[in-house]
């Protein structure tokens, strides 16, 4: 459960402006939301964990951002640093990223609703924009071709405008995802496109999947 920053979606997303509502889906302890409701943004998140009671929340945030620099130490040919510039600035953003979590949870939890992919608890084009972050094809030796295909269809019945998912290979190594070219065939009404976006840290996976309606 990774704490990434508005910083890193920005990045991530290739965001400009934010449009007047925006869902994180699958957001974990990413500051992204916070940030964004402060910026006047109705800002929702949405994951499994926010179930969770407060304290094992806290707790879980927590013990995430030292596994998450593990795992990095352990696979570290299959990182590059350009975007982050150094291990340290990475570590700095999480944590800031995991504070602002945490803080907004507690003062703001309505904006946390606790919900899984492939259904979500919302309406209908909910939201003008829909971002998912390191679900979708990350976990793709965990989540099949089926499941993948029933959570983008929920994206975007919960999209008025736009989904954008990043990254588009798996964790580890950095595999490719075989089923994504035929998935994308099988969307209907959407249009998709892979497009190129001004962040690296996994090696190879600088591109986002943007689907239009
Ligand atoms: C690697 S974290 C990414 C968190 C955040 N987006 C970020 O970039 O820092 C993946 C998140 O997906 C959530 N998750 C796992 N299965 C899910 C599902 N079926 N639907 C929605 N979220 C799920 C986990 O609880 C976890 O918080």
């Amino acid at each position: 459960m990774t704490s990434r920053s508005y910083a890193e979606y920005e990045a991530m997303f290739d965001l400009t402006e934010l449009p007047e509502s925006v869902l994180d889906c699958c957001a974990g302890g990413a500051g992204f939301t916070a940030e964004a409701a402060a910026r006047g943004v109705d800002a929702v998140a949405v994951d499994p964990a926010y179930e969770l009671p407060g304290a094992e929340l806290v707790d879980t945030v927590r013990r995430s951002l030292p596994a998450g620099s593990g795992i990095v130490d352990h696979h570290a040919a299959s990182f590059v640093w350009h975007w982050y510039g150094s291990p340290e600035r990475r570590d700095e953003l999480r944590i800031d990223a995991a504070d602002r979590f945490l803080t907004d949870v507690a003062e703001a939890p309505d904006r946390y609703v606790p919900g899984s992919l492939p259904e979500l608890p919302f309406p209908d084009q909910r939201f003008e924009l829909v971002l998912s972050s390191h679900l979708l094809f990350t976990w793709a030796d965990k989540y099949d071709r089926a499941w993948h295909l029933a959570a983008l269809n929920e994206l975007i019945r919960v999209s008025r405008s736009e989904v954008r998912i990043f990254p588009l290979v798996k964790q580890g190594a950095g595999d490719p995802v075989e089923f994504l070219p035929s998935l994308l065939e099988e969307l209907d009404g959407v249009r998709s496109e892979i497009r190129k976006v001004p962040y690296e840290f996994q090696v190879g996976a600088d591109e986002m999947l943007v689907l239009t309606r």
